[in-house]
């Protein structure tokens, strides 16, 4: 026998093979309560219209709502012969309320049904992830308050470069994760538009009100190309953009854990919540959650570059290629979520270790560039001689063996008369950072002004 939504002019049911590689049941599954209110929200508008009768569509809409309940609560029984969730929908509606469920497909075609199906999803998950940065970024903020003026080598190169603070270091990632909600928001709202009333690709000569869709499932406004409308996956390709660029923040941060966690940086100590042992090692704590979530944005990444590779050939409109762009999207969303969640534990739970932050701030001659810079105030030396001078200092402290407090004040005249006692006090790593205060510094003074202003936009 042949399908009975689509064999009118099918001799043959489909081979298994063929059942195999079509069905998406498997996962769109995953969508039934979108497919359903987008199908109630069209049986309403059929009815306001006149295209069905009240009666009909109010027997889909409730018949709907106890498809919905047998599928939340385990007891539906999903059909792979029916492809994938719409038809497995329909087909159990007409066998609820039996003959009317064939009228809720008029004015509509699975194209635009899938399409405003997966918006809705994904507008869900947007939200969820804007949340999860949020809540992120707090964790983060209660650290930086906590060591506002903690002091702590700042890297470049992963070389000691200059001392920074606590938490400075801790606000760089509340202002990527605010960039990152950012174009998650902005993609939000270019994918709020419904595609629902496109039909197959060509729009209907039904009198069906788009409007009236569109805002029913809290849609800006109907989409206003039907071919548009049913090929359109942009707004998936923007969020796995979205969705990637804040996970390879995530994964960032997630490396700096796994090396202040090491016991050779000792900068930071995890919790037992959110690390694990050695079943061998009896002294291993390991940073699995960080190292999970430095690894998963491959897969963010992979699912994007897999849908681009789907989408970029495709001609107007729909093209079955397009039933692959959800596992991606699932996978992308459900890990983006999970790995903010992961982080967000992280950090809140992880303990700074101040001590171990100060000694490190004050190895490596991180205050150089502080004496350059003081040479050039009390000396009145160009930039580049005062830089020329401090490099000495550095070259006498390393063949010594010390750092550049340790030197006398008759070795550092000797490379410059100017030096006075006071340059003890310009070499110490606290007098750094807070020398530090042009706008986004790292003096305590100016952190504090930006934990503020960021507590004041989130709440
Ligand atoms: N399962 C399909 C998908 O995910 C639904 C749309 C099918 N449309 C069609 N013309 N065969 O894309």
């Amino acid at each position: 026998t042949s399908n009975s939504m689509w064999g009118g002019r099918f001799a043959h049911s489909p081979d298994a093979i063929m059942e195999a590689i079509n069905a998406s049941i498997g996962f769109d599954r995953r969508m039934a309560a979108e497919d359903i209110a987008g199908s109630r929200a069209h049986a309403a508008m059929l009815a306001a219209t006149g295209i069905v009768s009240d009666s009909d569509a109010a027997a889909i809409r409730e018949g709907l709502l106890t498809v919905l309940s047998e599928i939340e609560g385990g007891e539906f029984r999903f059909s792979t012969a029916l492809e994938d969730i719409h038809m497995n929908v329909e087909s159990r509606l007409r066998e609820v309320i039996g003959a009317p469920a064939g009228r809720l497909h008029t004015a509509r075609s699975r194209n635009d049904q899938v399409a405003t199906d997966l918006r809705l999803w994904l507008r869900d998950r947007m939200d969820a992830s804007i949340d999860g940065m949020a809540a992120l970024q707090r964790a983060l903020l209660e650290q930086a308050e906590a060591g506002a003026d903690w002091v702590m080598p700042g890297f470049t190169h992963l070389q000691t470069a200059q001392p920074v603070t606590w938490g400075h270091h801790m606000l760089a990632y509340v202002e990527m994760l605010g960039r990152d909600a950012g174009r998650m928001r902005d993609a939000r709202a270019r994918l709020n538009e419904c595609p629902l009333g496109a039909a197959a690709l060509a729009g209907t000569s039904f009198p069906i009100d788009r409007e009236m869709t569109a805002r029913d499932l809290g849609f800006d406004r109907p989409m206003a190309n039907s071919l548009d409308a049913v090929s359109a996956r942009d707004f998936a390709l923007e969020f796995l953009a979205a969705a990637s660029i804040c996970a390879v923040h995530l994964s960032r941060l997630a490396e700096e854990i796994v090396i202040w966690s090491s016991a050779q940086f000792r900068f930071v100590a995890l919790s037992d919540r959110f690390s694990t042992g050695s079943s061998i090692m009896p002294q291993k704590k390991n940073p699995d959650a960080a190292e999970l979530l430095r690894a998963k944005i491959g897969r963010i990444l992979g699912s994007t570059v897999a849908l681009f590779t789907v989408m970029k050939g495709l001609p107007l409109a729909y093209s079955k290629d397009m039933q692959e762009d959800k596992e991606q999207i699932f996978d992308a969303a459900d890990t983006l979520l999970l790995c903010l969640a992961a982080m967000e534990g992280m950090v809140r739970d992880m303990t700074a270790n101040r001590p171990a932050l100060e000694a490190a701030a004050a190895a490596g001659f991180s205050t150089a560039t502080d004496l350059a810079d003081w040479l050039v105030r009390v000396a009145d030396l160009p930039f580049r001689d005062a830089h020329h001078v401090t490099g000495a200092l550095v070259a006498r402290a390393e063949a010594k063996g010390c750092d550049l407090p340790d030197l006398s004040l008759a070795e550092m005249q000797a490379e410059h008369p100017a030096i006075t006692e006071a340059v003890f006090e310009v070499l110490g790593v606290h007098n750094s950072v807070a020398s530090r205060t042009s706008f986004g510094g790292t003096a305590p003074a100016q952190v504090r002004t930006q934990i503020a202003a960021w507590q004041e936009r989130l709440g």
